[in-house]
């Protein structure tokens, strides 16, 4: 039989009786509130996608054998919508989203789909939760599109039956601390992700684990990890975002880096869109932009010369984390030592990442028209 691909005009709607209302912006807390109504599609092997439904948001009900609980089937992804200033809704980047999902999900045996189809049901999903896109700036509604395997079966092999669902929650500052630099502890006893591992997909299970590595940092007054890999330290990721390094490096040249996409680092929407955006604006000052692998120690050397510029984070949520301070052990045989990066006297962001946090906002809130934000 021909299998049911996702079919937007098969949406079927059904309001909420009780209706809720957005919050003050002040009192949002990311992640913790949500909108009136839920997005959910079922797949079936054998039948493919059903007829796509938004519902009042409700707590779902499931077999405790279903398979997401015990081995992990789960995938997700974070994406926001913004209202710009004349009050249109956009989406920013929506496909690649959806086209990571789509490969997160496959990777762990769930159904791959047609990333477009996808965006179209997100897009009415967040038309009609209209009213709980924040106006502020700083503010958006932030979309949690998720695929769990939902076959009830202790049989470990590919889930004869899946869920995708989106929630919403209106959301500000990622940290509670609101806009602040943040210190790291530079890891090397705990791995995040390894080659021929899943790291470049977000899967729950590469989330989970890197939660008491991150509390033991926190014992020692750090509010992140920064992920490194191998004997040679290289720099991956910190916390959950990309992480983006400025510098004068060894030939005397200005150059921001980030780490390559060789299977270890997640292909971030925000690390994409701030590499575009770099090679745009910085070049033409005189910066190269490189995807390179790059060492701890580059970075401390870089530091003791007065040569390290800047450092920040990207993903979706914080859209751009600077960073002041990385306690590091030192590597093999070294011995620990702080590096310290500059920020801008009197403020918690160096120069590159506040112009780059400017250009990422104008282009999600449609100050700037690019083909990166999607109307809605
Ligand atoms: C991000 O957007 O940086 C994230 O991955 C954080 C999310 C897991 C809350």
């Amino acid at each position: 039989p021909q299998l049911a691909e996702v079919d937007v005009s098969k949406l079927v709607i059904q309001r909420t009786q009780t209706p809720g209302q957005l919050k003050k912006e002040e009192e949002l807390v990311f992640g913790r509130t949500f909108t009136d109504h839920m997005l959910a599609i079922e797949w079936t092997a054998g039948k493919g996608w059903s007829a796509p439904r938004i519902t009042p948001y409700q707590a779902l009900s499931l077999d405790p054998a279903t398979c997401v609980f015990h081995y992990g089937f789960s995938c997700f992804e974070g994406m926001k919508a913004y209202r710009t200033s004349s009050g249109e809704l956009r989406l920013f980047r929506p496909e690649k989203n959806m086209d990571r999902l789509s490969t997160s999900s496959a990777r762990i045996a769930l159904p791959p789909f047609d990333p477009k189809a996808m965006v179209e049901c997100i897009s009415r999903f967040v038309a009609l939760e209209e009213k709980f896109v924040p106006k502020k700036r700083g503010y958006s509604l932030y979309l949690r599109p998720t695929m769990i395997g939902t076959q009830p079966t202790l049989g470990v092999g590919p889930p004869g039956s899946a869920l995708f669902f989106v929630i919403a929650s209106p959301v500000g500052p990622y940290y509670p601390s609101g806009f602040k630099a943040v210190s790291l502890e530079a890891t090397s006893k705990f791995v995040r992700a390894w080659p021929g591992g899943t790291g470049d997909k977000k899967l729950g299970g590469n989330y989970a684990p890197c939660i008491v590595p991150q509390q033991e940092a926190a014992k020692r007054g750090f509010q992140q990890n920064l992920w490194l890999f191998g004997e040679e330290g290289y720099v991956t990721e910190v916390g959950t975002m990309n992480l983006f390094t400025c510098w004068i490096n060894k030939d005397g040249v200005k150059e921001i880096v980030t780490a390559p996409l060789d299977g270890t680092i997640l292909e971030g929407v925000t690390r994409d869109s701030i590499l575009a955006l770099a090679r745009e604006f910085l070049t033409k000052e005189g910066w190269i932009v490189s995807e390179r692998k790059y060492t701890i120690k580059e970075m401390a050397e870089a530091a003791d010369e007065g040569r390290l510029l800047e450092a920040f984070g990207a993903g979706t949520a914080a859209v751009v984390s600077p960073l002041r301070r990385i306690a590091w052990d030192g590597g093999v045989g070294g011995t620990q030592r702080d590096i310290n990066i500059p920020l801008q006297k009197g403020k918690e962001a160096g120069p590159i990442a506040e112009r780059i946090w400017k250009w990422m906002e104008e282009r999600q809130y449609g100050d700037v028209e690019t083909s990166w934000s999607v109307h809605v």
